[in-house]
């Protein structure tokens, strides 16, 4: 109880800041299987409420305010704050939190590959950060960062190793936005380590963040079907990310502006070690979150449709990274749904694209209590 308390915490303003109550106590949370809490039978809540209107008063960061404490039984409802960074002054720490939110709002502006100095080239596509950690990264279960500062170091199954949030930040640089990492120490990474921090200030290292992620639907019991799932991306998706799937540019090619509606795959898309190219993250996050401007609570497509339109994207051809072979060391630490191996099971390539997870689950199980295998292969 004291944890979920002290995780009620908000820090940018008085009450009155954007506070979602959350859906029925425990429902979406990452880990929890979603049958019998449908995001579509929780109560509406004011979860979206947009950066500009979410802060009512501006303290300095450093100074949490409790602006909500939950003290009911069982599970609490955790408030979702959206911090505004426009109310920061204009000082060294305002000024680097800004950064960071625009580097994750225009990542394609500042680091893309069309940027005029070169030297800041560090993006490979013209993609946002914001293209998937959506509304600059403050989206329930639109990837946000809210909550993520806090959770790092931790260990990363596909290295093999406890990384930190640099780590984490430098894996979407060279995977979501296929380019090369960010120079460690230079105002860049700086800036966005500086802006995740203020997403999450206030909350509590360990303790977690429901609305993190990109939600849990159930799983499907057959392989996701890419050819049902063409139907669904031209009913639902054409109109904006297009019939080739690259997207809308705001202006053209060259001109460091980005785009109006993102690719899903081609040349300028994500690369095929990137998180958005392993189905259940990506279902999950079309779930949540597509067409624009669908929230969780109110998802536009089926379950269903929703992993037979992920598994269509992801067998659409997008640039591909070199030494994916070096990814997930412990062989059995591979998850189900990773598109490329070495595979520690005898499951096909195929299935791991499109599922059902649970029988390879169940096989790592085994062999993971097989003291044996259960160490590097
Ligand atoms: C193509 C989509 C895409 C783009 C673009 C993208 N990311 Fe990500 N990012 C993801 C996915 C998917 C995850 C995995 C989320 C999870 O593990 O639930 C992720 C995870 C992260 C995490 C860890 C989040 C957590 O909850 O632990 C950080 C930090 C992050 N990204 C930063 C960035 C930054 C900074 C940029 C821009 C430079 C960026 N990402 C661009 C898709 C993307
Ligand atoms: C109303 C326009 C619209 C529709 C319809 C739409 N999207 Fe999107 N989609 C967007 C926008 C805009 C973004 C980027 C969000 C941002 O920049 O704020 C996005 C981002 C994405 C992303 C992550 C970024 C990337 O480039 O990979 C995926 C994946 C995605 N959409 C898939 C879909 C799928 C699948 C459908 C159909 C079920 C769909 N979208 C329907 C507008 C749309």
């Amino acid at each position: 109880m004291a944890n979920m308390m002290a995780v009620a915490f908000g820090t940018v303003a008085a009450a009155g800041v954007a506070l979602a109550a959350f859906g029925p106590p425990g429902s979406r949370a990452p880990e929890a299987a979603s049958a019998s809490s449908s995001p579509a039978t929780a109560r509406p809540a004011a979860a979206n409420i947009p950066p500009a209107a979410a802060s009512a008063a501006a303290l300095p960061a450093t100074s949490p305010t409790p602006v909500a404490v939950t003290t009911v039984s069982g599970p609490a409802q955790t408030p979702w704050v959206i911090p505004d960074a426009d109310k920061l002054p204009d000082d060294a720490w305002g000024r680097t939190v800004r950064y960071g939110r625009d580097l994750v709002a225009k990542t394609y502006a500042l680091i893309g590959p069309e940027v005029a100095d070169t030297a800041h080239r560090f993006a490979g596509n013209n993609l946002a950060c914001a293209s998937c950690h959506l509304e600059a990264g403050t989206k329930q279960y639109g990837l946000p960062f809210q909550g993520v500062y806090a959770d790092f170091p931790n260990y990363r199954a596909r290295s093999g190793a406890v990384g930190t949030i640099e780590d984490r930040i430098q894996g979407c640089m060279t995977r979501s936005m296929n380019g090369k990492p960010l120079p460690p120490a230079g105002p860049e990474m700086t800036a966005l380590v500086a802006y995740m921090k203020f997403l999450s200030d206030g909350r509590l290292v360990g303790a977690p963040t429901p609305g993190r992620g990109a939600g849990r639907m159930t799983e499907l019991t057959r392989a996701a079907d890419p050819a049902r799932g063409k139907e669904i991306y031209e009913q639902n998706c054409v109109a904006c990310h297009g019939t080739n799937g690259l997207g809308q540019r705001v202006g053209e090619a060259g001109d460091a502006q980005g785009y109006t509606f993102p690719p899903l795959w081609g040349d300028d898309s994500f690369n095929d070690g990137a998180g958005m190219d392993r189905l259940i993250g990506a279902a999950n996050f079309i779930h949540s979150n597509m067409p624009n401007g669908t929230t969780w609570q109110a998802p536009a497509l089926s379950e269903q449709d929703a992993w037979d339109v992920g598994a269509y994207m992801q067998s659409q051809p997008r640039p591909q990274k070199a030494n994916l072979d070096r990814d997930y060391p412990v062989a059995l630490q591979r998850p189900a749904d990773s598109g490329y191996g070495p595979y520690a099971d005898s499951f096909s390539q195929q299935q791991h694209q499109l599922g059902p997870f649970a029988p390879i689950r169940a096989r790592i199980k085994e062999l993971l209590s097989q003291p044996s295998k259960a160490v590097t292969q």
